[in-house]
């Protein structure tokens, strides 16, 4: 039987790590054994915070597991995957057993879309989201057992479904807890004009010069409190999410069946493939997820802020039951490719070849 060559392991490595993460997170590590594959959770980049029980690590680990499947499928490899082969080790996420098959066919159109994807978070984006762009969509992430995607049919699903992202993205603004965790992953050290290879660069965040040394000052959690007095937290929330969703044409929810780590992981390849498609199909993508974590109720704030998260997921499950809505993606047709866009790690940096 033919085994992987280090070459190929590099390659299948790399289609992985081009995978989105939350904040660009990059929660991944690998080992190899022999022709084997584990993928974990690194433990020193999860777990924490809008990251309890995993579920933002789960997509990125889903999403890059799917990278690595579609790359492989593309070399002739077919993945036998083993989904979290020891319960009581919650960090294996996979074995992944990668099989040389003389049948496969190598035509994988996703695979030329790996290394192009990319979120963009400028607007207004142009239309229309055809017909046949939507069933394209919907087919990649139904390939995936128990994963669906919901459109807004009507303008008053649409409206809901903005107010439900906008509560859940000034939330990030208004608690404490949440607003630690968005600016700790944005890198302002970089300056606005270049990348980084971890975290988030100010330059992929698409905020407009002029407003540049405020949003940079609201990263102090007293500048923060001061401004939410006059009501920033609404403004932030608002500009972040509201308008740029409505000025694009189209948004959809990816809806799993359950919230089992298991669907949450296949959520995460649902996400990738449906996201690979958009970019064959030249959509932007910009993906919103604090409505939906935050909705399955896991993630723990201060009191004064329960209530309004708790009542995300039932304004989620008015929209989209039955299943859990977990990530809403913006689409539309930009003009241009973004000038920024997030770096990568280096690959050794992954445990990657041991
Ligand atoms: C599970 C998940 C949740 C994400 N949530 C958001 C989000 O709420 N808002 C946003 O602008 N980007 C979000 N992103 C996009 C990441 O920030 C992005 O993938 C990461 O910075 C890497 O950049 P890239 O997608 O251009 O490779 C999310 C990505 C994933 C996988």
């Amino acid at each position: 039987m033919r085994t992987v060559d280090r070459h190929t392991k590099e390659g299948i490595l790399c289609a992985g790590i081009a995978a989105p993460s939350a904040d660009n997170s990059q929660p991944w590590r690998f080992a190899w054994h022999g022709d084997d594959l584990d993928l974990r959770i690194d433990a020193s980049r999860s777990g924490y915070g809008s990251d309890t029980r995993f579920v933002l690590s789960d997509l990125a680990a889903g999403a890059c597991l799917e990278n690595m499947i579609i790359h492989a499928r593309s070399l002739g490899y077919v993945a036998d995957l083993q989904p979290f082969p020891q319960p009581d080790d919650e960090l294996w996420v996979a074995r992944i057993r990668w099989r040389h098959d003389p049948e496969q066919s190598p035509l994988e159109p996703l695979a030329g879309a790996i290394t192009q994807r990319h979120t963009d978070r400028r607007f207004p984006w142009s239309g229309p989201i055809t017909a046949d762009a939507q069933a394209h969509l919907n087919a990649q992430a139904q390939l995936i057992p128990g994963q669906r995607l919901w459109w807004p049919q009507t303008p008053r699903e649409r409206k809901a479904a903005l107010d439900v992202i906008r509560q859940a993205e000034t939330l990030r603004f208004r608690s404490p807890t949440l607003h630690a965790e968005l600016f700790s992953s944005i890198h302002f050290a970089v300056g606005w004009h270049s990348a980084c290879e971890e975290g988030l660069a100010p330059a992929t965040l698409a905020v407009e010069p002029p407003l540049r040394p405020v949003f940079q000052m609201l990263r102090r959690p007293a500048m923060m409190s001061m401004f939410n007095r006059l009501g920033a937290a609404s403004v932030l929330g608002w500009r972040s999410a509201w308008l740029p969703i409505r000025l694009s044409p189209g948004l959809c929810l990816l809806v799993m069946s359950s919230t089992t780590r298991s669907d949450v992981l296949a959520a995460g390849r649902a996400l990738q493939r449906v996201w690979l498609q958009a970019t064959l199909d030249g959509l932007s993508v910009q993906p919103y997820a604090a409505a939906g974590v935050l909705g399955l109720g896991f993630v723990a704030v201060e009191p004064a802020f329960q209530r309004p998260l708790s009542r995300l997921g039932p304004a989620l499950h008015d929209l989209c039951a039955p299943g859990y809505g977990l990530v809403f993606l913006r689409l539309g047709h930009a003009r241009s490719a973004p000038r920024g866009r997030s770096g990568r790690r280096a690959l050794e940096s992954f445990g990657a070849l041991q």
